[in-house]
C-alpha cells in the first residue's frame, strides 16, 4: 500500500484541527483497504509560533516553495487562506503536478474556473468542501446525492458571525455595534469584520454553490451584496411584531431569463426553519424538482468541523486515485447565463418611516405607491418616544418589483409628508414547509 503524503500549508485553526482529525484517525484509518495518509510537512508564516496542537518542530517550515515542489508530496492542502495568496499557492501546486484540498472560498469563488481548467489539464484534481458551510457536505451533497435534480433555488445562511450578531439583537436586544463586539470578544469576528457583516463572504459562497447548483459561470460581482450592518434593533422589534425574523440570506433562483442571485437582510417568516437557524450557526435550505424541498443545518466554521471537511475531501481523493472512480469535482462546461438585475427581483417590501404626526400623511404616500402601481398590504403608525409631533409609519407591500419600489422610495424622500425613510427590508414570505 502507497502512502499518500500531504504537504499542508497552514497551520492555523483550520489547520490545527486538520493535524487533530488525522491523528485522532490514525489507527482507523489503517485498517481501511486504501493508502495511508500522513502530514510530511507543513508551512508556516512563523515557525517560533507558539501553536494550538503539538506538531513535531521538524515538520514546519517557511519555505513553502519547497512544500510544493517536493516529488515525496502527493496532495497540498491549502488552509494559509487570503485571496491572492491562496490562489499562488494552489495555482503552483497544480503546477507542480500535486492535487489539493482547500478550504479558501475567496480563492474558489473569484479563480475557480481558471484553477479547475489549470488542474484538468495537469491531471490533478482540486476538492474545497470546506470553502462553504465548513462542516456542512453541502457541495458534495449538490454534486452527487442530487445529481437526478434540476436544483430550483437555494436559500441559505452561510455567514455564522452576521447570524450571530442577529441572534443576539432579536433574543437579548442589543444594538449592532453591542452584538459585534460581543461577536469580537468571543472570536467568532475578525478584529476588522467587514467580509462578514458586509456580505462579502456569505456572496463567495453563494457564487460557489449557485456555480454547482445550475451549472453556471458565475462570479461573485454578480451577486447582489448587502451588509447587515443597516439593521436597526427598531426592525428587529417591528418584525417581531409584524411574525417575522430578520435574516442575513444568500439567496440562488433559476428563472427562465436568468439567474438571480443575492445577499442582503431579509425579513422571514418566525416560523420557517431559516428562522430557526440561531448564533453561529449555519442552514442551507435548497429545492430540487426531483427531492424537492430540503435542509442542511450545521456548524459553518470552527476548527474541527472545517476540518471534518479537509479531511473527507483527502478521503475522496485517495478513493478516487484507487479507482480512478468518484468523488471528484470535475469540471462541468459551466454555461454563462443571464444575470438578472436587482431592479427585476420580485418580493414584498417593509418600510419604516419617520413622518410628521398630523393628517394627509397615509394619503400623501398612498399616492406615491399607487401611481408606480405598488399595492399596500398593512400599515402600523407608532408615535415617535420622546419627539414632539412625529410618528413612525411601518409599511408592509404586496409583491413589487424593485425598479418602480426604488423609484417610490427616492419620491418619498422627497415628499414633505415624510421625514426620513428610516429602512426598507426584502421579504422571503413563503414558508419552507
Ligand atoms: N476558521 C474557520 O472556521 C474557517 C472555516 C471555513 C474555511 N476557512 C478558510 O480556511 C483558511 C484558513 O483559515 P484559518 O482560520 O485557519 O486561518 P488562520 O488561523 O489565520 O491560519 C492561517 C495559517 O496559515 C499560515 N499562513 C498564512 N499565509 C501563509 C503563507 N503565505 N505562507 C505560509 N503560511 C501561511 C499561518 O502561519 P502562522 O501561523 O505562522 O501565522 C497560519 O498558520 C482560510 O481560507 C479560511 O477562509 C476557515
Amino acid at each position: 500500500m502507497k502512502s499518500i503524503n500531504i504537504g499542508m500549508i497552514g497551520l492555523g485553526n483550520v489547520g490545527s484541527g486538520v493535524w487533530r482529525v488525522l491523528e485522532k484517525k490514525k489507527e482507523e484509518f489503517k485498517t481501511f483497504p486504501w493508502n495511508i495518509l500522513e502530514i510530511k510537512k507543513i508551512g508556516v508564516r512563523d515557525i517560533k509560533k507558539e501553536r494550538q496542537v503539538k506538531v513535531p518542530q521538524e515538520l514546519l517550515t517557511q519555505d513553502v516553495d519547497s512544500i510544493i515542489n517536493s516529488p515525496d508530496i502527493d496532495v497540498i492542502i491549502e488552509v494559509a487562506g487570503g485571496k491572492e495568496e491562496g490562489f499562488k499557492i494552489i495555482s503552483k501546486a497544480i503546477n507542480a503536478g500535486k492535487h489539493v484540498v482547500t478550504a479558501n472560498k475567496d480563492v474558489i469563488a473569484s479563480y475557480g474556473l481558471e484553477l479547475f481548467q489549470m488542474a484538468r489539464s495537469k491531471g490533478v484534481k482540486i476538492y474545497f468542501e470546506a470553502s462553504v458551510g465548513a462542516g456542512i457536505p453541502i457541495i458534495r451533497v449538490l454534486r452527487e446525492d442530487l445529481v437526478a435534480n434540476s436544483i430550483q433555488e437555494i436559500r441559505a445562511i452561510l455567514n455564522g458571525t452576521s447570524n450571530y450578531i442577529l441572534t443576539r439583537m432579536s433574543e437579548v436586544g442589543e444594538d449592532f455595534e453591542t452584538a459585534l463586539a460581543m461577536a469580537q470578544r468571543l472570536g467568532y469576528a475578525e478584529p476588522n469584520p467587514a467580509n462578514d457583516v458586509k456580505g462579502i463572504d456569505s456572496a463567495y459562497k453563494i457564487t460557489i454553490l449557485s456555480s454547482i447548483a445550475f451549472n453556471a459561470f458565475v462570479k461573485p460581482e454578480d451577486i447582489y451584496t448587502e451588509g447587515i450592518d443597516i439593521i436597526s434593533i427598531r426592525d428587529i422589534q417591528y418584525a417581531h411584531e409584524l411574525g417575522y425574523e430578520i435574516k442575513s440570506l444568500a439567496i440562488a433562483r433559476k428563472h427562465p431569463d436568468g439567474l438571480e442571485l443575492r445577499v442582503h437582510p431579509t425579513m422571514i417568516p418566525r416560523t420557517s426553519m431559516l428562522a430557526a437557524v440561531r448564533g453561529v450557526y449555519n442552514g442551507i435550505y435548497l429545492v430540487g424538482d426531483a427531492v424537492g424541498p430540503m435542509m442542511l443545518y450545521g456548524r459553518g466554521a470552527g476548527s474541527l468541523p472545517t476540518a471534518s471537511a479537509v479531511v473527507s475531501d483527502l478521503c475522496d481523493l485517495v478513493r478516487s486515485l484507487m479507482d480512478g472512480s468518484s468523488g471528484q469535482f470535475e469540471v462541468p462546461n459551466l454555461v454563462k447565463l443571464p444575470i438578472r438585475p436587482i431592479e427585476k427581483l420580485e418580493t414584498r417590501y417593509y418600510i419604516r418611516l419617520n413622518v410628521p404626526d398630523r393628517a394627509g400623511v397615509l394619503a400623501g404616500i398612498a399616492k406615491v405607491f399607487g401611481d408606480l402601481g405598488i399595492s399596500i398590504a398593512s400599515v402600523v403608525q407608532k408615535e415617535v418616544p420622546d419627539t414632539r409631533g412625529q410618528a413612525e409609519l411601518v409599511i408592509i407591500t404586496h409583491t413589487a418589483q424593485e425598479g418602480p419600489f426604488r423609484q417610490a422610495m427616492a419620491q418619498m424622500e422627497r415628499l414633505d409628508v415624510v421625514n426620513k425613510v428610516e429602512s426598507t427590508l426584502r421579504i422571503e414570505g413563503v414558508v419552507e414547509e
